[in-house]
Protein backbone atom coordinates (compact mmCIF):
# COMPACT_ATOMS: atom_id res chain seq x y z
CA UNK A 1 0.00 0.00 0.00
CA UNK A 2 0.84 3.65 -0.54
CA UNK A 3 2.38 5.49 2.31
CA UNK A 4 -0.25 8.23 2.97
CA UNK A 5 1.17 11.51 2.63
CA UNK A 6 2.42 13.38 5.40
CA UNK A 7 0.59 16.57 6.50
CA UNK A 8 4.30 18.44 7.58
CA UNK A 9 6.01 16.76 4.40
CA UNK A 10 3.62 17.51 1.81
CA UNK A 11 0.08 18.83 1.13
CA UNK A 12 -2.59 16.32 1.56
CA UNK A 13 -4.88 16.45 -0.51
CA UNK A 14 -8.28 17.60 0.89
CA UNK A 15 -11.79 17.34 -0.58
CA UNK A 16 -15.02 18.66 0.37
CA UNK A 17 -15.92 15.88 2.48
CA UNK A 18 -13.35 14.58 4.62
CA UNK A 19 -11.70 11.29 3.73
CA UNK A 20 -10.80 10.73 7.81
CA UNK A 21 -12.46 11.17 11.12
CA UNK A 22 -11.43 11.23 14.39
CA UNK A 23 -13.88 11.29 17.05
CA UNK A 24 -13.24 11.77 21.27
CA UNK A 25 -16.91 10.26 21.99
CA UNK A 26 -17.42 11.81 25.59
CA UNK A 27 -20.26 12.88 27.60
CA UNK A 28 -21.81 9.71 28.15
CA UNK A 29 -21.82 9.85 31.78
CA UNK A 30 -23.25 13.30 32.40
CA UNK A 31 -25.78 11.74 29.82
CA UNK A 32 -26.71 9.51 32.15
CA UNK A 33 -26.68 11.47 35.28
CA UNK A 34 -29.09 14.24 33.53
CA UNK A 35 -31.32 10.95 33.34
CA UNK A 36 -30.44 10.04 37.49
CA UNK A 37 -29.65 6.45 35.27
CA UNK A 38 -26.20 4.91 35.93
CA UNK A 39 -23.07 6.06 34.22
CA UNK A 40 -23.53 2.57 32.15
CA UNK A 41 -26.88 3.47 30.69
CA UNK A 42 -24.97 6.16 29.45
CA UNK A 43 -22.23 3.86 27.60
CA UNK A 44 -25.18 1.45 26.58
CA UNK A 45 -26.91 4.39 24.58
CA UNK A 46 -23.36 5.94 23.31
CA UNK A 47 -23.10 2.08 21.89
CA UNK A 48 -25.56 2.86 20.14
CA UNK A 49 -24.75 6.17 18.72
CA UNK A 50 -22.05 4.69 17.23
CA UNK A 51 -24.48 2.66 15.13
CA UNK A 52 -25.66 5.17 13.84
CA UNK A 53 -22.47 7.41 13.02
CA UNK A 54 -20.65 4.52 11.16
CA UNK A 55 -24.35 4.38 9.08
CA UNK A 56 -24.21 7.62 8.49
CA UNK A 57 -20.55 7.92 7.89
CA UNK A 58 -20.44 5.17 4.95
CA UNK A 59 -23.59 7.10 3.09
CA UNK A 60 -21.74 10.30 3.22
CA UNK A 61 -18.28 8.60 1.76
CA UNK A 62 -16.14 8.80 4.85
CA UNK A 63 -13.34 6.50 4.33
CA UNK A 64 -11.88 6.23 7.62
CA UNK A 65 -13.53 6.74 11.12
CA UNK A 66 -11.52 6.17 13.96
CA UNK A 67 -13.45 6.23 17.68
CA UNK A 68 -11.58 6.77 21.41
CA UNK A 69 -13.21 4.54 23.21
CA UNK A 70 -11.23 3.83 26.47
CA UNK A 71 -7.84 5.78 26.79
CA UNK A 72 -5.07 4.54 28.60
CA UNK A 73 -5.53 7.13 31.25
CA UNK A 74 -9.39 5.51 32.10
CA UNK A 75 -8.07 2.47 34.23
CA UNK A 76 -8.18 5.05 36.87
CA UNK A 77 -11.64 5.21 36.73
CA UNK A 78 -13.42 3.03 39.47
CA UNK A 79 -13.16 -1.05 38.77
CA UNK A 80 -16.76 -1.97 38.13
CA UNK A 81 -17.40 1.28 35.57
CA UNK A 82 -14.09 -0.42 33.72
CA UNK A 83 -14.68 -3.81 34.09
CA UNK A 84 -18.57 -3.12 32.53
CA UNK A 85 -16.72 -0.95 30.19
CA UNK A 86 -15.00 -4.01 28.98
CA UNK A 87 -17.68 -5.98 29.28
CA UNK A 88 -20.26 -3.83 26.89
CA UNK A 89 -16.87 -3.69 24.56
CA UNK A 90 -17.36 -7.67 24.18
CA UNK A 91 -20.74 -7.81 23.68
CA UNK A 92 -20.71 -5.13 21.09
CA UNK A 93 -18.01 -6.93 19.73
CA UNK A 94 -20.02 -10.40 19.93
CA UNK A 95 -23.04 -8.60 18.25
CA UNK A 96 -22.08 -6.50 15.81
CA UNK A 97 -19.02 -8.14 13.91
CA UNK A 98 -21.30 -9.72 11.48
CA UNK A 99 -23.36 -6.75 11.01
CA UNK A 100 -20.32 -4.59 9.68
CA UNK A 101 -18.98 -7.23 7.81
CA UNK A 102 -22.10 -7.52 6.49
CA UNK A 103 -22.02 -4.07 5.52
CA UNK A 104 -18.45 -4.14 3.67
CA UNK A 105 -16.74 -2.50 6.78
CA UNK A 106 -13.09 -3.38 7.98
CA UNK A 107 -12.78 -3.29 11.81
CA UNK A 108 -9.58 -2.24 13.50
CA UNK A 109 -8.49 -2.42 16.84
CA UNK A 110 -5.58 -0.46 17.96
CA UNK A 111 -3.94 0.44 21.71
CA UNK A 112 -2.17 -1.74 23.66
CA UNK A 113 -4.17 -4.75 23.56
CA UNK A 114 -2.14 -6.99 25.56
CA UNK A 115 -4.12 -5.27 29.02
CA UNK A 116 -7.87 -6.53 27.88
CA UNK A 117 -7.92 -9.59 28.76
CA UNK A 118 -8.10 -13.28 26.24
CA UNK A 119 -11.56 -13.37 25.41
CA UNK A 120 -11.26 -9.59 23.82
CA UNK A 121 -8.07 -10.40 22.53
CA UNK A 122 -9.54 -13.51 20.85
CA UNK A 123 -12.89 -11.25 19.54
CA UNK A 124 -10.25 -8.85 18.18
CA UNK A 125 -8.57 -10.97 16.32
CA UNK A 126 -11.71 -13.09 14.33
CA UNK A 127 -12.92 -8.97 13.94
CA UNK A 128 -9.70 -8.35 12.37
CA UNK A 129 -9.79 -11.09 10.25
CA UNK A 130 -12.99 -11.50 9.42
CA UNK A 131 -12.98 -7.62 7.76
CA UNK A 132 -9.66 -7.17 6.47
CA UNK A 133 -10.26 -6.86 2.94
CA UNK A 134 -13.64 -4.25 3.26
CA UNK A 135 -13.64 -1.25 1.48
CA UNK A 136 -16.68 0.52 2.18
CA UNK A 137 -15.04 2.25 5.61
CA UNK A 138 -12.58 1.39 7.89
CA UNK A 139 -13.39 2.26 11.44
CA UNK A 140 -10.59 2.01 13.89
CA UNK A 141 -11.33 1.89 17.66
CA UNK A 142 -8.95 3.18 20.04
CA UNK A 143 -8.84 1.07 23.27
CA UNK A 144 -6.70 0.92 26.07
CA UNK A 145 -5.02 3.76 23.64
CA UNK A 146 -2.92 6.58 24.35
CA UNK A 147 -1.08 9.00 22.10
CA UNK A 148 2.24 8.91 23.70
CA UNK A 149 1.70 5.42 24.14
CA UNK A 150 2.21 5.12 20.64
CA UNK A 151 4.54 7.53 19.53
CA UNK A 152 6.85 5.65 21.96
CA UNK A 153 5.68 2.05 20.47
CA UNK A 154 6.52 3.02 16.81
CA UNK A 155 9.72 4.42 18.30
CA UNK A 156 11.10 1.24 20.03
CA UNK A 157 9.83 -1.21 17.01
CA UNK A 158 11.33 0.73 14.57
CA UNK A 159 14.61 0.84 16.15
CA UNK A 160 14.58 -3.12 16.59
CA UNK A 161 13.83 -3.57 13.24
CA UNK A 162 16.50 -0.90 12.07
CA UNK A 163 19.08 -0.20 14.89
CA UNK A 164 21.63 1.15 12.35
CA UNK A 165 19.22 4.23 12.16
CA UNK A 166 19.56 5.45 16.03
CA UNK A 167 20.13 9.02 15.78
CA UNK A 168 18.90 9.87 12.41
CA UNK A 169 14.93 8.74 12.25
CA UNK A 170 13.05 10.68 10.24
CA UNK A 171 9.21 10.88 9.74
CA UNK A 172 8.80 8.47 6.69
CA UNK A 173 10.89 5.86 8.91
CA UNK A 174 8.59 6.27 11.71
CA UNK A 175 5.01 6.79 10.01
CA UNK A 176 4.58 2.67 9.16
CA UNK A 177 4.94 1.60 12.62
CA UNK A 178 2.59 4.03 14.24
CA UNK A 179 -0.83 1.86 15.17
CA UNK A 180 -2.36 4.44 11.96
CA UNK A 181 0.67 3.97 10.32
CA UNK A 182 -1.31 2.72 6.88
CA UNK A 183 -4.27 5.70 7.04
CA UNK A 184 -4.43 9.57 6.12
CA UNK A 185 -4.09 11.66 8.86
CA UNK A 186 -7.59 12.47 10.15
CA UNK A 187 -8.74 15.70 8.24
CA UNK A 188 -11.18 16.76 10.70
CA UNK A 189 -11.61 15.93 14.80
CA UNK A 190 -14.85 15.95 16.79
CA UNK A 191 -14.86 15.96 20.17
CA UNK A 192 -19.05 15.89 21.99
CA UNK A 193 -19.76 16.62 25.70
CA UNK A 194 -18.13 20.00 26.20
CA UNK A 195 -14.50 19.59 27.08
CA UNK A 196 -12.20 21.33 24.73
CA UNK A 197 -9.09 18.78 24.86
CA UNK A 198 -7.27 16.00 23.23
CA UNK A 199 -6.88 13.81 26.56
CA UNK A 200 -3.97 11.81 24.93
CA UNK A 201 -5.64 10.82 21.77
CA UNK A 202 -3.87 10.83 18.20
CA UNK A 203 -0.75 13.31 18.91
CA UNK A 204 0.76 12.51 16.05
CA UNK A 205 -1.67 12.68 13.48
CA UNK A 206 -3.67 15.56 14.52
CA UNK A 207 -0.93 17.66 13.65
CA UNK A 208 -3.20 19.90 10.99
CA UNK A 209 -6.43 17.94 11.71
CA UNK A 210 -9.13 20.32 12.02
CA UNK A 211 -10.57 20.50 15.25
CA UNK A 212 -14.37 20.58 16.12
CA UNK A 213 -15.79 20.53 19.52
CA UNK A 214 -19.84 20.30 20.74
CA UNK A 215 -21.68 20.19 23.65
CA UNK A 216 -23.89 17.87 22.35
CA UNK A 217 -23.10 14.80 24.65
CA UNK A 218 -22.19 11.37 22.65
CA UNK A 219 -25.28 9.69 23.25
CA UNK A 220 -27.07 12.23 21.82
CA UNK A 221 -25.01 12.32 18.52
CA UNK A 222 -27.23 11.87 15.32
CA UNK A 223 -27.14 12.17 11.64
CA UNK A 224 -27.60 16.53 12.16
CA UNK A 225 -25.25 16.57 14.29
CA UNK A 226 -22.33 15.06 12.11
CA UNK A 227 -24.06 16.79 9.27
CA UNK A 228 -22.98 20.49 11.48
CA UNK A 229 -19.25 19.03 12.83
CA UNK A 230 -18.90 18.63 8.28
CA UNK A 231 -20.03 21.98 7.78
CA UNK A 232 -17.91 23.54 9.76
CA UNK A 233 -15.41 21.54 7.91
CA UNK A 234 -16.12 22.41 5.22
CA UNK A 235 -16.14 26.14 5.86
CA UNK A 236 -12.54 25.88 6.71
CA UNK A 237 -9.54 27.33 4.95
CA UNK A 238 -6.40 24.30 5.43
CA UNK A 239 -3.66 26.04 4.75
CA UNK A 240 -0.60 23.76 5.66
CA UNK A 241 1.54 26.74 6.60
CA UNK A 242 1.02 28.45 3.22
CA UNK A 243 -0.72 31.67 2.78
CA UNK A 244 -4.63 32.26 2.40
CA UNK A 245 -3.96 33.47 -1.42
CA UNK A 246 -1.38 30.22 -1.90
CA UNK A 247 -3.95 27.90 -1.13
CA UNK A 248 -7.38 29.06 -0.93
CA UNK A 249 -8.22 31.81 -3.48
CA UNK A 250 -11.77 32.25 -4.24
CA UNK A 251 -12.38 31.06 -7.84
CA UNK A 252 -13.61 34.11 -9.57
C1 LIG B 1 -16.92 8.86 27.43
O1 LIG B 1 -17.91 9.28 28.31
C2 LIG B 1 -16.76 7.36 27.42
C3 LIG B 1 -15.51 6.89 28.01
C4 LIG B 1 -14.52 7.63 28.43
C5 LIG B 1 -15.37 5.45 28.12
P1 LIG B 1 -17.58 9.60 29.82
O2 LIG B 1 -17.78 8.37 30.62
O3 LIG B 1 -16.24 10.23 29.94
O4 LIG B 1 -18.70 10.66 30.15
P2 LIG B 1 -18.58 11.94 31.08
O5 LIG B 1 -17.43 12.76 30.58
O6 LIG B 1 -18.36 11.45 32.47
O7 LIG B 1 -19.89 12.64 30.90
C1 LIG C 1 -11.56 10.64 26.67
O1 LIG C 1 -12.66 10.86 27.51
C2 LIG C 1 -11.42 9.19 26.36
C3 LIG C 1 -12.54 8.56 25.68
C4 LIG C 1 -13.59 9.13 25.16
C5 LIG C 1 -12.42 7.16 25.54
P1 LIG C 1 -12.47 11.14 29.05
O2 LIG C 1 -13.79 11.56 29.55
O3 LIG C 1 -11.81 10.00 29.72
O4 LIG C 1 -11.46 12.39 29.01
P2 LIG C 1 -10.86 13.28 30.18
O5 LIG C 1 -10.08 12.39 31.07
O6 LIG C 1 -12.03 13.91 30.86
O7 LIG C 1 -10.01 14.29 29.47
MG1 LIG D 1 -15.59 12.16 29.92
Amino acid sequence: MAQPQSSTLGIPLSGKVPRHVAIIMDGNGRWARQRLLPRIAGHRRGSEAVRTLVENAARLGIEYVTLFAFSSENWRRPAEEVSMLMQLFISNLENEISRLHRANIRVRIIGDLGRLGPRLETLISQAHELTQNNTRLTLTIAANYGGRWDILQAFNALLRAHPEKAGAVTETDLVPFLSMGDAPEPDLFIRTGGEQRISNFLLWQLAYTELYFTETLWPDFDAASLDAAIQSFQQRERRFGRTSEQCCAPES
